[in-house]
Formats: structure tokens, sequence, C-alpha cells
């Protein structure tokens, strides 16, 4: 595999939306053996490794990230050797493989959950996580203000029957957390069973050959001290502007990170990355810590329009956050959470820009399935839409549609049966076999430029150099190399700086100039 040792600090990762990206047994969701099916697909598209989105057991409330067993694999996907199988077979063709591991909560199907549903308030089964009695004279009120991510309160009340008094039905019970959905209760972790059972996870998979791990919600995990109010809630007065946010970013949660950390430092070549969302970038930087996780995601890029101004200015931040702590930057535009690039800058031209962008830069970038095919978000008839998001009005199902691999509709070779979200007719002109034909594709861009990355020596230097860039442009170069990127995105074609063009998104101008939307790289 390239890149041995510190493989993590410069490789290219490909992001698997598993139920989205290729069916093997025709029920229309995407499984492993799919995932396997294409592995050549993903050699030939030249990523270093893959981060597969969580395919262990789940009731399937916020697509796996509801986990009911975190050492096994849900049917839906298939079963543990099929995981073993994927990673034997990834690695046979020079691809490492990340999971994804969800540490914040458990499903409410967990047993640990069920064992504390029906245990007592104050057992050692609830103490795993966090429940409480409500406020208010009869308790009907939440602990506390918290909101959960998706909208409305953060807890949910439980009621149970009073053994003494079966007949009484049921009555009022302790409310619980759930900072996410009321499917997926928040662990308490000041309680080192919890702590117990994550080391035993990481072991697991470790020990089955996995190389490293996404950690899901990883700025989450201890909650501050005592669950006071947020007082950045309506209803406060004054209303405290500027304070942060006490669900997330706690002191105590680098203690977690600490300990992954040193577990993974057991292992040969494993890494640990953390979906780190927290504003302040000196906070964000505690997470990178030397004895922290090896990576996290700094998502200013990715909250950046395609404005030059603010993209530097992303760019710009994100090196800052990492300077102190000497790791590299990881970039992305892409991820199932979000719209699709080709969709959320307004014109697919300025998504191939923005992957030049993404790939030139020093550090790590991690790609999202279908990205690599300009694939567009999909407009969804909310009734089949089933991210739980779609509360708030997020519809995050829209850059989830499955991956069109080749021919006709309905399934677009990703499946024969009927695709778990429809696919629409815009995709037949976007399949990977359509496009790995023609060279001028989306696709044939992103092979050439991850090879020229992989291959060209102007790919080295770790800082970025700005140059002067005409009005809604922006150039930087590679520090110490050659390598130039230059983005358009103006409303006038430019001219390019000096240096021999490696690879544009878009041909240039009759006069040679870079065109808006799109981005060349120069040697
Ligand atoms: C992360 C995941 C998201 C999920 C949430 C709760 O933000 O990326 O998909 O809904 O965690 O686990």
């Amino acid at each position: 595999m390239r890149g041995d040792g510190r493989w993590w600090e410069s490789a290219v990762v490909y992001q698997i939306y598993v139920r989205s990206f290729a069916d093997a047994d025709g029920d229309g969701i995407g499984d492993l053996a799919g995932v396997r099916s294409r592995l050549g697909y993903l050699e030939l598209l030249g990523v270093d490794a893959l981060w597969l989105s969580p395919v262990y057991p789940s009731p399937q409330v916020d697509h796996g990230y509801d986990v009911s067993d975190p050492r096994d694999v849900d049917p839906v996907f298939g079963d543990l050797g099929d995981l073993d199988g994927l990673i034997a077979d990834a690695h046979g063709h020079g691809i490492r493989v990340l999971l994804d591991i969800v540490p914040n909560h458990t499903s409410d199907q967990h047993e640990w959950f069920r064992a504390a549903v029906s245990a007592a308030p104050g057992s050692p089964e609830r103490a795993r996580y966090h429940f409480h009695p409500g406020r208010g004279p009869r308790g009907d009120e939440p602990p506390n203000n918290w909101r959960s991510v998706f909208g409305g309160p953060a807890w949910t009340r439980l009621t149970r029957t009073d053994p003494d008094d079966p007949e009484a039905g049921e009555i009022p019970d302790e409310w619980y957390l759930h900072l996410f959905t009321p499917g997926q209760p928040d662990l308490d972790w000041s309680n080192p069973e919890v702590w117990a059972d994550l080391e035993k996870t990481l072991r697991f998979w470790s020990d089955r050959g996995v190389d490293g791990f996404r950690i899901d919600v990883a700025h989450g995990l201890a909650k501050a001290a005592g669950l006071p109010d947020d007082r950045r809630q309506p209803g406060w007065t004054p209303v405290a502007d500027g304070l942060p946010d006490p669900r997330f970013d706690s002191d105590e949660v680098h203690q977690v990170h600490r300990g992954i950390r040193a577990l993974l430092d057991r292992y040969p070549e494993r890494m640990a990355i953390g979906e780190v969302m927290v504003g302040d970038d000196e906070r964000w930087a505690r997470y990178v810590r030397r004895d922290e996780l090896h990576l996290a995601f700094h998502f200013a890029l990715l909250g950046a329009g395609f404005d030059a101004a603010a993209i530097r200015d992303a760019i710009d931040r994100t090196l800052e956050a990492v300077e102190a702590s000497g790791v590299p930057a990881v970039w992305t535009v892409a991820n199932h959470d979000v719209s699709r690039p080709a969709t959320r800058y307004g014109d697919p031209a300025r998504a191939r820009a923005m992957a030049l962008v993404v790939l030139a830069l020093p550090g790590t970038a991690y790609l999202y399935n279908g990205e690599e095919l300009g694939l567009p978000d999909v407009d969804l008839p909310t009734d089949l839409v089933q991210d739980p998001g779609r509360d708030q009005g997020r519809m995050r199902d829209t850059a989830r549609v499955p991956i069109p691999w080749e021919g006709e509709g309905p399934g677009y070779g990703f499946t024969t049966g009927t695709p778990w979200l429809p696919m629409p007719e815009e995709y037949g002109a976007l399949t990977a076999a359509s496009q790995l034909e023609d060279p001028d594709s989306t696709l044939s861009l992103y092979r050439r430029a991850i090879e020229l990355r992989a291959t060209h020596p102007a790919f080295a230097g770790d800082d970025v150099e700005w140059f002067g860039a005409p009005e809604g442009c922006l150039a930087f170069r590679r520090a110490g190399t050659t390598l130039v990127c230059a983005l358009n995105a103006g409303t006038h074609p430019v001219p390019l700086p000096p240096g021999d063009v490696l690879l544009t998104s878009a041909p240039l101008t009759e006069q040679g100039e870079l065109p808006p939307n799109s981005a060349a790289w120069l040697a």
C-alpha cells in the first residue's frame, strides 16, 4: 500500500455511504458485497483508503448512526465474514479501510439501553446513560432546556408499570437525554464502563485488520458537569449571546481522545479522524494535540460558498488551526450530511473547480461517493425521505441517492431491484461506466487529479503561499515546490499564472485564459 507509516497524512480517502453505493443482493439497499464488487473501480479512481459509514446492527433510525451492537454487521449489509472479506480484498487492491465509530450514543435497541429501561431509577443499568427526574412539581418538564440537533427537546420521558400496582397502568418515569433522535440515547462518559466498551470495540476491529476509525460527534461524548441549562436558548433574559454550547466540547472529552490514541498507538499504522464541530479554532485545535486524534475534520472550507475571499479565508483558518499541533489539514467539500457540491455551489462546473482546489492543498483529502461523478442533489418527495433531519428541513437524503453505475433506470447498475430512494432520469447521463469512457467527464478529471497528486513531484510542501490574483480569483502555491493552483470564481476569463498547465477543470478560452467557474494546476 502506498505511503507506509503515517499513510493518513497525505491520503485521499473515499467515503462510502454503504446503503447507497452498490447492492449485490437486489433488495434495493447497498451492502458490503456490493462494495467488494466495486473495489476495482476505486483502485482505478486512485484512492488510498475507504471510510465506510456505519454497518453495525441498527434499527436504521438515523441510517446506522443508531448502533445496537458496535461489534457486528447488520444483516441488511451482510455479515462479519463479508466485512473480513472486504478488508482483505481492499488491502489486496492497495486500499485501506476505515470504519465509522459512534461513541456519543447508542440505539435505544442496544442491550444496555433495553436493560436501562427495565431497571429502576438509580440502578447501574441507568448509570450508563443520562437518566434524570423531570422538573416541575410532577416532574413533567425535561431536566434541562437542551434541544436535540434534529429539533425538539433533547429529552424523552419513559413510562413504566409499578410492580406493586400493575393495575395502575403506565406511570411516568425518568427522562433520558438524546442530542439526536429519541432512538439515539446519549451515553454517560463519566461512567468507566462506557470507555471499557469503546476500548473493546476498537480492539475488536483493529484485530480484524481495520486501518482506522472516523469518530462520529467527537466533540460530544462528555457533557457539561451538572447538565446546566443552555443559556443561549430563548427564554433567558438577557439572551446570553456568545456563551459556549453546554451540549458539546466539554473539557472532559479530551480524556476519551487520549484513551483512543493510546490504544491505537499499540497497533501499527492505525489512525483516528474526528468529526469535530467546534467553532472556536483554539478549542478545535485541542482535539489534535500530540496525544489525541491523528486528524480532525475542520469544516470551514465545506461551509464556504463559491467565493474566492471566503475560500481563501477558510483555507487560512484551517491551516492556522492545525499549525500548533503540526498535524496535516483535512480537506473536504462533501459528505453524507450536506448538499452535494454540484448543487450547493450553484453549478457543476464550480464543483469540478473545487475538486482541484481540494486535491492541491497540503494534507489529506476526503471525497464522498458520487462527488467524483458530479452527482447533483435529488429532489425527493417528502414521503420518501427517511432522514430524521427532515423535520428540521435538513433533508440530507437528497445527497444519499444511490450511485448510478451503468445502463438504465430504475437501478442504473446499483441494484437489480428497486433502489431505496428513486434515482432520477438525469443519472442516466452520469453513470460511472459512461464517464470512464469520456476523457472530459468529471470522473476522468478526478482520476487524473488523484494520479497527478500521487505521482507528480510538485505535490510536496506542507504550506500554502498566496499569489496576488484578479478580483474574484485566487492562486496559491504549495510552499517550496512549483505547484500552483488557480481558481476563477469571478465573472470574466483571467490570464493564467506562469507555468506549464498540468490540468484544468474546464477548457481554457481561445485566448488561453481561465474561464469563470474553473480551476487550473500549473507547475
Ligand atoms: C454525525 C453524522 C450524522 C449523524 C449524527 C448522529 O454528525 O455524520 O450523519 O446523524 O452524527 O450520529
